[in-house]
């Protein structure tokens, strides 16, 4: 259900540049006018800039870009993911906080976010570069009802969510490189590590890690690394807002996993799919020492990498990355 504060939000952006009166917001709100007033004083701590002009009434000058449990869960569209939000200014990695508060019993959809990472990783054992306030850098804990084998069809899940929610701006084309690196003109944008903690048999709980690459200009990508990172703004050239960026992954993520434990992974693959970087091409790819090229047809039913034998059937990979640029 929507909370006071979100729909206080929402009548006050709705309202544009005019004011809107304590009376009327306090006959929609169905609360007084004093908590009228204590709300507004809220929304400015978190960084909201309110006008208040007597007997006229209120009006939002600027909104917060500030992110906040409180800024991220106002405008939040969803049911369970992030009905718990942990936000830190600086952590090591958001890995790491989700996971002690996973094994502490935070619930499933608790979201962990960070302004800055002081030692971000990503996979392979990978440095994850996490700049303040210049990017999304959160960890998502998940307690699927799926055995162990099936989670990574969850980071495939994931982005594919982010692609979609890419998807949905002017001026963005993103691809998914397989499994899950999200890339705009063949550039990395986005990546995601699914670590998780399971017996045999049954997942404990999964934490996917969603590190996007927003504001950064130029100069705050590290030099190595330039020739295949990218961000949004670099694509753009204009400023992005990355709580609502948030707030569409965590909706889009939500939407994508009910209709996973719904429908299975068929779904999830013909979106992933139609993202697909490279499918249909002759691509290399390379595990431990092992190196081979072929043709990438797609993922198969259960998220392998599939591409085409020497024979000519549809062989089925299971751990390989694909060498995208030949510094790799
Ligand atoms: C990759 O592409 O190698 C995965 C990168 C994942 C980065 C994110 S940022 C938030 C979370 N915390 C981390 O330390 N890593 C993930």
């Amino acid at each position: 259900m929507e909370s006071t504060r979100s729909k206080l939000i929402r009548l006050l952006a709705d309202a544009k540049e005019s004011y809107i009166s304590g009376q009327q917001l306090s006959e929609q709100l169905h609360i007084s006018r004093t908590a009228i007033w204590k709300h507004m004083k809220e929304l400015e701590k978190d960084g909201y800039v309110i006008e208040a002009k007597p007997k006229t009434g209120y009006r939002i000058k600027k909104f917060s870009g500030n992110v906040s449990s409180n800024t991220i869960t106002w405008g939040l569209n969803t049911l369970w993911i992030g009905k718990e939000i942990i936000h830190k200014p600086t952590v090591t990695s958001t890995q790491v906080v989700a996971h002690q508060a996973a094994r502490d019993n935070s619930p499933h959809g608790t979201v962990v976010i960070a302004d800055e990472q002081s030692s971000g990783r990503g996979r392979m054992e990978r440095v994850w570069h996490s700049k303040k306030g210049k990017g999304v850098w959160m960890s998502i804990i998940l307690r699927p009802n799926i055995p162990p084998y099936m989670a990574p069809q969850l980071t495939l899940m994931t982005a594919t969510a982010i692609a979609e929610v890419l998807d949905q701006y002017d001026g963005i084309q993103p691809n998914i490189k397989w499994p899950n690196d999200i890339l705009i003109q063949n550039k990395k944008v986005a990546g995601i590590l699914t670590e998780m903690q399971a017996e045999q048999d049954r997942i404990q709980y999964v934490v996917v890690g969603i590190g996007l690459n927003v504001n950064q200009d130029n100069t705050e990508i590290p030099d190595a690394i330039h020739y295949r990172a990218t961000s949004l703004k670099m694509e753009t050239e204009k400023e992005w807002p990355i709580i609502e960026l948030v707030q569409k992954i965590l909706e889009g993520l939500e939407k994508e996993y009910e209709s996973f434990l719904k429908k299975g992974f068929g779904d999830v693959k013909s979106k992933w799919e139609n993202y697909g970087f490279r499918i249909g091409e002759m691509i290399s790819l390379h595990s431990g020492t092992e190196k081979k090229e072929a043709v990438f047809l797609g993922i198969a039913e259960d998220g392998a990498l599939l591409i085409e034998s020497s024979k000519g059937e549809a062989e089925k990979i299971y751990s390989a990355e694909i060498d995208w640029f030949v510094e790799d």
